[in-house]
C-alpha cells in the first residue's frame, strides 16, 4: 500500500529509509536527508504490512509542473517494482494536481530506472558529495 506516513513513528521510519539510502552510504551527518521543502511537498510511503521499505517525495511547483525528489527503495527491496509503483503514484497524484509536466535530477546509476518509466535526459545537472553526477530528467503526464 502506497500512502503517506501518518505516526511520529512512521515519519521517523519514512527519514530513516531516506537517510540510509541517499545518505549514509556517503557518511553524510544524520539530518542532511531533510530540507525545508519537506514541510509543504507531498511524501509517499510504500508499506509492506507496518514496514516502510520505498519513499518518495512530490513537489508541486509553479506552472503545472511536479518535481520528484527522495526516491529511494530498501536495499534488500530494490528491483522487484516498488519504486515503480511509487512513480507511477506520484505521476497520479501530480496529475490530480493538475500538473502536465513531472521533472526530476536522477543520479546516472539510476537512469536505466527512470528511462525505463519514460523520462527522457534534458541535460547535465548537479555533483552531489563531489561524485554523483545528477541528469534533469523529463516526463508529460
Ligand atoms: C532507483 C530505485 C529507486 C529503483 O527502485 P526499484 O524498486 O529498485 O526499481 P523497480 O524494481 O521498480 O524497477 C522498475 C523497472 O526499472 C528497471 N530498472 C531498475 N533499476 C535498473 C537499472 N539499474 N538498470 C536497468 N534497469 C533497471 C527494472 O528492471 C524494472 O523493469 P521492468 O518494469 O521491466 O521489470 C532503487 O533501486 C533505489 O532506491 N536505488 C538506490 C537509491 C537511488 O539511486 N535513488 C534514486 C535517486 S535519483
Amino acid at each position: 500500500m502506497i500512502r503517506s506516513p501518518k505516526t511520529q513513528e512512521e515519519w521517523d521510519s519514512y527519514y530513516d529509509l531516506r537517510y540510509t539510502i541517499l545518505r549514509a552510504p556517503w557518511n553524510q551527518a544524520r539530518g542532511s536527508e531533510r530540507n525545508e521543502g519537506d514541510e509543504t511537498a507531498k511524501h509517499f510511503a510504500f508499506f509492506d504490512k507496518e514496514s516502510i521499505i520505498g519513499v518518495g517525495r512530490l513537489d508541486i511547483m509553479p506552472n503545472n509542473v511536479g518535481q520528484i525528489r527522495f526516491m529511494a527503495v530498501s536495499a534488500q527491496q530494490q528491483g522487484r517494482g516498488i519504486g515503480k509503483n511509487l512513480m507511477l503514484h506520484m505521476e497520479t497524484m501530480a496529475k490530480e494536481a493538475s500538473c502536465i509536466e513531472i521533472i526530476l535530477h536522477a543520479r546516472e546509476i539510476a537512469l536505466p530506472f527512470y528511462k525505463k518509466l519514460d523520462y527522457t535526459i534534458s541535460e547535465k545537472s548537479h555533483i552531489l558529495f563531489n561524485e554523483i553526477q545528477h541528469y534533469l530528467m523529463r516526463k508529460k503526464i
